[in-house]
């Protein structure tokens, strides 16, 4: 993912994730600068049709990473581009880690993805979304071995 991409991520977000903080373009800017973190994006012609962010935690290994972000355009999921990009982040940090991510508890389609790649429910954090209000599970996925 590109600098550039950022107003289209914050397009996307903003249909995505109405209600639940979406991310402005900056916060994309400032996340992609970090060295710590790795996005992907997917693209059909040249459109951005997908977005993903796995952030690196800690200074020094062994490290755990955490999902920042997953998103697919409305009219493009289905059709296997959100586990693309999931594999290529996890695939990228290597079997070794562990990798958290945070959920909406009635966000389904997300949660069968992440379970189908390894993760499992650990708890629930009541109101984690500060706007909506929504609780979340944290899932984890252990080092594969
Ligand atoms: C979650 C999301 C990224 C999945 O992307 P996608 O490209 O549509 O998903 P894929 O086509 O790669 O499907 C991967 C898996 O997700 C699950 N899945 C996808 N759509 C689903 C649906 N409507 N119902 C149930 N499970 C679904 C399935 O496990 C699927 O695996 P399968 O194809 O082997 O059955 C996408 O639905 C999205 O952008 N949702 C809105 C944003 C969001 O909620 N992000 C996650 C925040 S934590």
């Amino acid at each position: 993912m590109h600098e550039t991409d950022a107003a289209r991520c914050a397009e996307l977000e903003n249909q995505l994730f109405d209600g639940d903080d979406p991310w402005p373009d900056f916060a994309f800017v400032r996340e992609l600068a970090a060295p710590h973190n790795r996005y992907v994006a997917a693209r059909v012609d040249d459109k951005l049709v997908g977005y993903a962010g796995i952030s690196r935690l800690g200074r020094k290994p062994p490290f755990e990473y955490e999902i920042h972000t997953v998103g697919v355009d409305p009219a493009y999921q289905g059709h296997g581009i959100g586990r693309q990009m999931m594999t290529e982040l996890l695939d990228a940090i290597g079997p070794d880690s562990v990798v958290y991510l945070e959920v909406r508890t009635d966000n389904e389609p997300a949660i069968a993805l992440y379970a189908s790649l390894g993760f499992k429910k650990v708890g629930v954090r009541k109101r984690y979304y500060r706007v909506s209000g929504a609780d979340a599970y944290t899932m984890r996925r252990d080092p594969v071995k």
